[in-house]
Parts: structure tokens; sequence; C-alpha cells
């Protein structure tokens, strides 16, 4: 079997139609509201915070323009495929159309990353957020069985220990894994909802903060290195780009619902391009007032705005924000979950992956046996992993992908040049391999610890590969055969 052999473009268009064809529903507006729905959540509420306290002080507002910058390159070409392959499971079927079945798996296997432990990530966020606003009903839930048995945290007796568990964590990622067996049909109204909560809980943060900026807290705004690479200076701004990344991670999400888009060609990079612009600006504004008000020597915890409420006289919104942060983390989850499923599904139509990822169930039409693996295993990944470690595996899996999806765009102007593309990315070859360079750029930030985690994942992926999908692999059969 050819390990490049590229699913043709026409079988991918004529796998997807048929009787089991997604319904055409979304519009612009709905696109990008699921894309800031899947946007704006941990990365911003959580480690924006962690970034500046441990490698770029400040100046993580620069770090936020950097990543937003990668994602920029990245999301023009997501939106060019997404306009000339306007199918489910995203990267991984744009690869598998461009750079054949290994480069497909690859990118599938790695998505896992970005969506699985992103999840895990959020959720990790989410426990935090809980116990900060039970604290603040009184309610003190027992700090041991709020944390990985690897995260150092003050016990409930004020000395210093480890925690054992994350229960909350496993708890919402067990209520979103039900949901989402049980159908998602509500689920882009909640969005909306979800969004325009979160995004006023942004806006209204900025406004108050504003006037309690201490402009003491921007000096130096880029912190001298520490004489580590990572460790503040512009080395520092790189890292925590890197890390903040993770706040941007979601837009792709958009693209996993083409086949659900009312006139793809024009919706998708709306959405695409549309929720990113949006979060950027909100993002840098978030970072520069955040910072602003709270030093950043003071900013390494989970729950960062929390703090910055404590020095305003506004302790009611802090109820209100912490409500709303937990909300949307609720839809990150959601929308994470989501897209996993539908990343395996697509697989495992294909045959790369058990029959099971891609099994429906009766009567909800939900692949409900994939959502119970991914409960599992994404709820131990947030009971027992500290939420630096599943952030920066996260950023590192998705950076992965984007880089991928930049050389694809090459690739496929190569091969395809005959494919009509309703939304051409601008300057090819340049534009996409800026976009490989800011992503490796990214990438190399994140530390070799980093680089080691995902080379340990992508052998295991490659072990499952030659061990069973290459055998499995539906790529040679007829269309109709395959489509069973
Ligand atoms: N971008 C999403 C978040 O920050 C994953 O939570």
């Amino acid at each position: 079997m050819n390990l490049f052999a590229v699913k043709p473009l026409s079988r991918i268009l004529a796998e997807s139609e048929g009787e089991h064809a997604l319904k055409r529903t979304l519009g612009p507006v709905q696109l990008v509201a699921l894309g800031i729905g899947a946007i704006i959540g941990a990365g911003l509420f959580s480690l924006t915070g962690i970034a500046a306290a441990n490698h770029a002080g400040p100046a993580v507002v620069l770090s936020f323009v950097l990543a937003a910058f990668a994602c920029a390159f990245a999301g023009i070409c997501y939106s060019e495929f997404s306009t000339m392959i306007p199918i489910a499971g995203s990267a991984y079927t744009y690869s598998y159309a461009t750079m054949g079945e290994l480069m497909a798996w690859i990118i599938g296997w790695d998505l896992v990353l970005e969506y699985a432990v992103g999840a895990a990530t959020v959720a990790v966020s989410w426990s935090s957020y809980v116990a900060s606003l039970c604290k603040d009903y009184g309610v003190i839930l027992p700090a041991r069985l709020m944390a990985s048995p690897f995260q150092a945290i003050t016990l409930d007796d004020g000395t210093q220990g480890y925690g054992l568990i994350n229960l909350p964590a496993i708890f919402v990622v067990v209520v979103v894994s039900l949901l989402l067996m049980r159908g998602i049909q509500e689920s882009a109204r909640a969005n909306s909802v979800i969004v325009v909560l979160k995004v006023s809980v942004v806006i209204l943060f900025i406004f108050v903060g504003w006037a309690y900026i201490n402009p003491a807290n921007y000096v130096p705004f880029v912190p001298e290195n520490t004489g580590t690479f990572g460790h503040f200076g512009w080395s520092g701004v790189v890292r925590a780009a890197g890390v903040v990344f993770f706040a941007f991670i979601g837009f792709d999400a958009v693209s996993t619902a083409a086949q659900e888009t009312k006139n793809p060609q024009r919706n998708m990079p709306i959405g695409i391009i549309g929720s990113l612009v949006v979060c950027t600006l909100l993002y840098v504004l978030f970072s520069y007032v955040l910072t602003g008000m709270v030093n950043y020597k003071d900013l390494n915890n989970a729950a960062p705005v929390a703090s910055a409420i404590d020095l305003t006289p506004y302790l009611w919104l802090k109820s209100v924000v912490k409500m709303a942060i937990i909300a949307g983390y609720t839809s990150v989850i959601l929308v994470m979950l989501l897209g996993q499923s539908r990343v395996f599904y697509s697989m495992s139509r294909d045959g790369l992956l058990p029959k099971l990822f891609s099994d429906i169930h009766p009567k909800f039409r939900t692949p409900w046996r994939s959502n119970m693996l991914f409960m599992a295993f994404v709820g131990c990944f947030a009971a027992f992993t500290p939420i630096k470690i599943v952030g920066e595996m996260t950023s590192i899996g998705t950076l992965f992908a984007f880089v991928l999806v930049c050389i694809g765009i090459i690739v496929m102007r190569k091969t395809h040049p005959e494919i009509p593309r309703p939304f051409r990315t601008p300057l090819v070859p340049f534009l996409p391999i800026a976009g490989v360079i800011v992503n490796l750029m990214l990438m190399a930030g994140l530390g070799w610890e980093n680089w080691a985690r995902l080379f340990v994942w992508m052998a295991l992926g490659m072990a499952v590969y030659f061990g069973y999908s290459r055998h499995h692999s539906r790529l040679n059969l007829p269309v109709e055969r395959a489509n069973k």
C-alpha cells in the first residue's frame, strides 16, 4: 500500500453526500459565534496570568500579538481549504486530499492533542474557577480533591503539599460528554447565548479595570531575561506566545462545521477570520488591563481575574464574572470534545480507526461510544496532570497541525491547480511559508520537554498506524463499499 496515496477530492465529496449528508443551516453570524464560543476560555482567563508571571511579564500583550499572527497565517490557509473542501474532518481531511494517508493519519492523531487534551486543560481551569466561586459563598472544597498529584498546592491546614485527584474536572468532562451523547440540537443556540455572556464579561472587565491600572506595573515592560531561555526577556515573549497561543485555539473548529454551512465559499472565511479578529482585539486589551492592575509577579495562578477584581470595590462583580467564565469554559469543552469526536469519526469511516469510533447511537444519532471513550481519556488527563503541561501539549499539537495545513496549501497549488478556489490565500508560497516559520518558532519557544512529549505521542501514533490502520484502510475500496 502506498503511504502517500491521496484520497481523490471527487471521492471525498461523493462520500459526504447521500442520506447521511448534514444539513446546511449555519450563516456567517452563527459561524463567528461558534468560533468565539470555542476560542475564548482558559487561555485568556487562566493562562494569561501564568504566561505573564513565568515568561513575559507585562509584555504578554506582545505575546498575544505574535500568537495572533501565527493564527492569522494558518487561519487564511484554513479558509482556502475549507472553501475548496467544505467537508467535516478539517485538517485531517485536507491532508488526506493533499499529502496522502500517512500525513493525514499524523495530523488526525495530532489533533487529539488539540481537541481532547485541550478539553482536559479547560476542565482543569473550570475546576479552579468553581472552587473560587464556591469559596466566595463560604463553601471550601477540599484542596487535595481539586488538583493533580503533580501539582504543588496549599493544603486545607495551610501547609504545602500535593493534590490527589481533580474531581470537579472529571465532573464537567462527564456532564459535557453525556450531553454530547444525548445530541447537540440546541448547541448552536446555547453557544450563542454563552458567547454574548463571555464577550460582555471581557468588555466589562476592560472598562471597569481600566480605571485601576497602576502604570508602575508596566515597568519594566519586558523584564530582563534571567539567563534561562524563555524566562523573561525577548525569548520569554516568544515562549509566552507559545503558551497563550492556547487562547486562540478553536478558530479552526469553525472549519469542522463546513458541511453544515450555507454558502461555505463565502461564509467560511468570514467565520474563521472574523472570529480571530474579534478575539485578538479583546485579548490585547484584556491582557493590557490585567497586567496593569496586578503586578505580573502576583499572577501565577489559574484564576487571575479574581485577583484583579479584588483590587476594585466591585466585589459583586466577582461572582458574575466567575459564573460567566465557568459557562464559557463549558462551551469550549463542548466544542473541543465535539471536534474530537468528528475527527475520529472521519478517521474511523476511512478505516484508519476501529468502527466503534463511528458507531452511531440508534436513537440519539451521536457517536456515543467514541464520546464515552473520550470521556474516560479526557477525564483521566484532567484529573491527574498539571494544567501547565496539558496546556502546552495542546499548544504544540495545534501548532504542528497549523504547520501541516500551511504546507498543504503549497502542495495543493502544485498538485491541483485546476480546482476552483473561492477563497485564495494571497502571496502563495510566501504567506504559507511565513505561517510555517512563525508556527515553528512558537513550537521552538515551547521548549524541548514539549517536543519530547509530541515526539512520544507521534511515535505511539506510528505504532497504531503501522500495527492497525494501514491494514484496515478503505482507500482502495469502491466508494459504495467504503461508505458501508
Ligand atoms: N481557546 C480555548 C481556550 O482558551 C481552547 O480555552
